[in-house]
C-alpha cells in the first residue's frame, strides 16, 4: 500500500475498550456508503464500503434507519467530498475520526497530498489489516494514527509527520455528537489552535432538537442501548464554531443549495423550526 503507516499512542488502550460501541458506528456509516454506491445516480462511489461494513454494519444501518437519515448520510459524504475537491491547495489533510472512510483510495488527490487518519487504535488496526487483505491502493500518502480524540491526540499526529507550519484541511465527519459537549468544544478549539492561516475545517453537527424531538426518540434509544449514544446538539452551530476559534464560511441544512444534490426529497427545514431533528453541515476558516 502506498505510504500506509500505522502509529499508535501508548496511552490509548483503555479509551479503545470503553468506546467500542462508538467505534462500531463506523460500520454503520460504511454500510450507508455501500448502499449509496449501489443506487442509480449515486452521489459517490465507495466500492470498498460494503466489505468494510460487514454484516454488523448493515444490521446497524437497518436498525438506525429513520426518515432522512439515509439521505443525510449520502449528502454529508458528498458535501465533504466537494469541500475537499474545492480545497486542492491544501495538500495536508486530516480525517478526524476517519472510521472506515476510504477517501484515500477513492478520491483523486492533488499531487503531494499527505492524508492523516485519526481514530480509536482498535478500529485503526482492524482497518489497516482489512485494507491490506483487500490490497487497497491509496491515491495519496496516507498515515493511520490510532488515538483518543479526547486526549493529547496532537502528539501522535505530530509524531506521524503532520507539519504544524502547513495549512491543514480538517474533516470532522460524524463525530462531534458522540463526544461530551466539553470534549467536542475542546477538540474544535485545539483544531483551531493547531491551524495556521489558510487552514479549513469542515464537518457536521446536530441540532438540539435532534436530542429531544419525539421523531428522534426511538433512534436515540437504540444508539444508547448499543453503547453509542448521541450526547449533545446545538441550535447555534455558528456560535459554537466561533467560540472555538473558527470563522464560519457556511452552515447548511440538508435540502439547501449545496447540501441537497437532488437527494433530499423535502424542502429544507427552517432553522427556527421546533420539534424536528436537524443536521448541520459546515465549513469554517481559521
Ligand atoms: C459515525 S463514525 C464516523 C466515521 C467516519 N468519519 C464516517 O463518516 O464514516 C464515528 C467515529 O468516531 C470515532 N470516535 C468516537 N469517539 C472517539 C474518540 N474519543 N477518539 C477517537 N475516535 C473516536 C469512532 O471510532 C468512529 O469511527
Amino acid at each position: 500500500m502506498k505510504g500506509a503507516k500505522v502509529t499508535q499512542a501508548a496511552n490509548t488502550t483503555e479509551a479503545a475498550d470503553t468506546t467500542e460501541g462508538v467505534s462500531a458506528t463506523a460500520r454503520w456509516t460504511a454500510a450507508a456508503r455501500a448502499d449509496e454506491t449501489r443506487r442509480d445516480g449515486a452521489l459517490f462511489s465507495d466500492p470498498l464500503a460494503a466489505d468494510l461494513a460487514g454484516p454488523e454494519g448493515f444490521a446497524r444501518y437497518e436498525r438506525y434507519a429513520n426518515p432522512g437519515t439515509t439521505e443525510f448520510l449520502a449528502i454529508r459524504t458528498r458535501y465533504l467530498d466537494e469541500v475537499i475537491g474545492r480545497s486542492a491547495e491544501l495538500t495536508q489533510v486530516v480525517l478526524v475520526a476517519a472510521g472506515l472512510d476510504t477517501r484515500s483510495a477513492r478520491l483523486d488527490w492533488p499531487a503531494g497530498t499527505v492524508l492523516y487518519e485519526l481514530d480509536q487504535p482498535g478500529l485503526m488496526e482492524e482497518k489497516e489489516k482489512r485494507l491490506a487483505e483487500l490490497g487497497v491502493r491509496h491515491r495519496c500518502v496516507r498515515h493511520a494514527v490510532g488515538t483518543d480524540l479526547t486526549g493529547a491526540w496532537h502528539e501522535p499526529l505530530r509524531a506521524a509527520g503532520w507539519d504544524p507550519s502547513v495549512p491543514t484541511l480538517w474533516i470532522v465527519e460524524g463525530l462531534l455528537f458522540y463526544l461530551a459537549e466539553d470534549d467536542a468544544r475542546a477538540l474544535l478549539a485545539r483544531l483551531a489552535d493547531l491551524s495556521v492561516p489558510g487552514g479549513v475545517l469542515a464537518g457536521d453537527l446536530l441540532s438540539h432538537q435532534s436530542m429531544v424531538s419525539e421523531f428522534a426518540r426511538e433512534g436515540l434509544r437504540r444508539l444508547a442501548e448499543d453503547g453509542c449514544p448521541w450526547r449533545w446538539g446545538t441550535d447555534r452551530p455558528e456560535d459554537v464554531l466561533a467560540e472555538c476559534g473558527w470563522t464560519v464560511r457556511e452552515v447548511k441544512v440538508p435540502g439547501e443549495e449545496g447540501a441537497s444534490f437532488g437527494r433530499w426529497p423535502w424542502p429544507p427545514l427552517p432553522r427556527d423550526q421546533q420539534g424536528f431533528p436537524m443536521n448541520f453541515l459546515f465549513t469554517a476558516d481559521v
